[in-house]
Parts: structure tokens; sequence; C-alpha cells
């Protein structure tokens, strides 16, 4: 959508996004992170910013650039991220979570390098706190979006995400479709029901997701 004119659909509305992974401390050199390339986030961060809004990219560790027109703040662990999201969230109308957070961290952070012994080593994890949920259950939530990418079974996990976490809307993938590369295959779904896009590169869906958030926001509140 180089040079061409984007609807500003988005004018006056200020957006929180979390994108790329988390890492989780094991030790000072070592930790847990999941595959995520960030790209996608990024995109989605661009399309808001080019409809209008007012943009707050909330970033796990990744080397992208910061798109135009957004204001990036960095996260590593599922905890900072959190709590960047939430400095963010005062005033903003939509949150849209496409990091893929760490499900648990390290229960205890050792203080120095673990030493390799030879025996089986265990490393007991605690839960992280869902940022998404979290944000969806406050009694003031902006509009939620929730991305999912399965392995399997992709319309059963995706609407069930959808309505456990409350969100009006969630944009589902196939991690062997789009994972790591410039173009993705997505649902989009909703109250009233599923909405595949055409395959496409990542930047053309981020504009298809704007379209469609910003028709349901508009319908939410008009
Ligand atoms: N999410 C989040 N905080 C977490 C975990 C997930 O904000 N601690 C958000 C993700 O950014 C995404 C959505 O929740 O928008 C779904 O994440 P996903 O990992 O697919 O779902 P989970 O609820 O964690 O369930 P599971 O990993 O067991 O499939
Ligand atoms: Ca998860």
């Amino acid at each position: 959508l180089e040079g061409f004119f984007v609807p500003r659909v988005l004018a006056g509305r200020k957006v929180v996004l979390t994108a790329g992974p988390t890492f989780e401390a094991i030790d000072p050199v070592r930790g847990i992170t999941n595959i995520s390339s960030g790209k996608m986030g990024y995109a989605l961060a661009r399309a808001c910013a080019q409809a209008g809004a007012e943009v707050v990219l909330v970033s796990g560790p990744v080397s992208l650039p910061v798109p135009a027109g957004v204001r990036r703040v960095t996260a590593g662990s599922a905890l900072g991220m959190r709590e960047q999201v939430f400095a963010a969230l005062p005033g903003a109308d939509v949150f849209i979570g496409v990091a893929a957070v760490a499900d648990y961290r390290p229960l205890e952070v050792a203080e120095h390098k673990i030493k390799k012994s030879g025996e089986t080593l265990e490393i007991a994890l605690t839960p992280n706190p869902d940022i998404l949920a979290e944000v969806a259950a406050r009694q003031d939530a902006p509009f939620c979006v929730g991305f999912a990418a399965e392995s399997r079974d992709l319309d059963a996990y995706a609407e069930g995400k959808r309505r456990r976490k409350g969100l009006p809307m969630l944009v589902g993938n196939l991690v062997s479709d789009g994972m790591g590369g410039d173009e993705n295959t997505v649902v989009l779904y909703d109250d009233a029901g599923r909405h595949p896009l055409p395959r496409a590169p990542k930047a053309e869906l981020a504009h298809g997701i704007v379209s469609h958030l910003a028709r349901l926001l508009d319908g939410c509140r008009p």
C-alpha cells in the first residue's frame, strides 16, 4: 500500500500494542523465550499510525526499526512488558496483544552462571500473568484484540481463546502459515463469526485487520 491513500479510520484514537517475544532470565547469560519475529506487530503498529492513531508499541527483544509515527517502548520479561502496557494504557481506545508472551518464567533467577554438572537439571517455572486477559477484564477496558498462533485446530482454539478472554476480536493463524516470514494467512474472529482474509504480505494484512477493528470499534462506541 506504499504511496496509496490510507483511510484515517483511527483518527483521534490511541492504540497500545505488544509485539515480539519476551525473555525470561534463568541466570545472567541464559533465558527462556518464544519464537516471534515481531514483524506482524510492527506492521500493525505502522498501519494504526497510518490510519491516524496515536500509537504506543510495547516491544519485546527484536531488531526491527521503529515504524514512522509510532512511540516504541522496550520490554524484556513478561512482567516488564505488563508494567509498560499498564503505564501506556491510560486514554487508550484500543489494545492489541500481538506479543508471544512466555506463559512461564523461572521461579528463581540464579545470581551467577549455572555451571554444568553432567546431571539432569530441573528448572522450576511459575506462570506469568496474562497481559491481554488482564487488560480485557478491566472495568474501563479499551477495545481489545488478541492474536493466536496455533499448530492445529485453529478455529476451535482461536474462538475458545477469544471467548475465554472476553475479546470482541481475535486474529488467528496456523504457525505453519506465517511464522518468521513476510506473508501470512489469517482468520479474524468476532461475535459475527469467522472472516478469513486472503493470504497476503503482513503489511497488507495489517491494513485489513485495522479496517475490520475500526468498523467494530465505531459500531461499539459511536
Ligand atoms: N497473551 C498475553 N499475555 C500472556 C499470554 C498471552 O497478553 N501471558 C496474549 C497474546 O499476546 C495473544 C493472546 O494472549 O494476543 C493469545 O496468546 P496465546 O499464547 O495464543 O494464548 P494463551 O492464552 O497463552 O494460551 P496457550 O499458550 O495455552 O495456547
Ligand atoms: Ca501462550
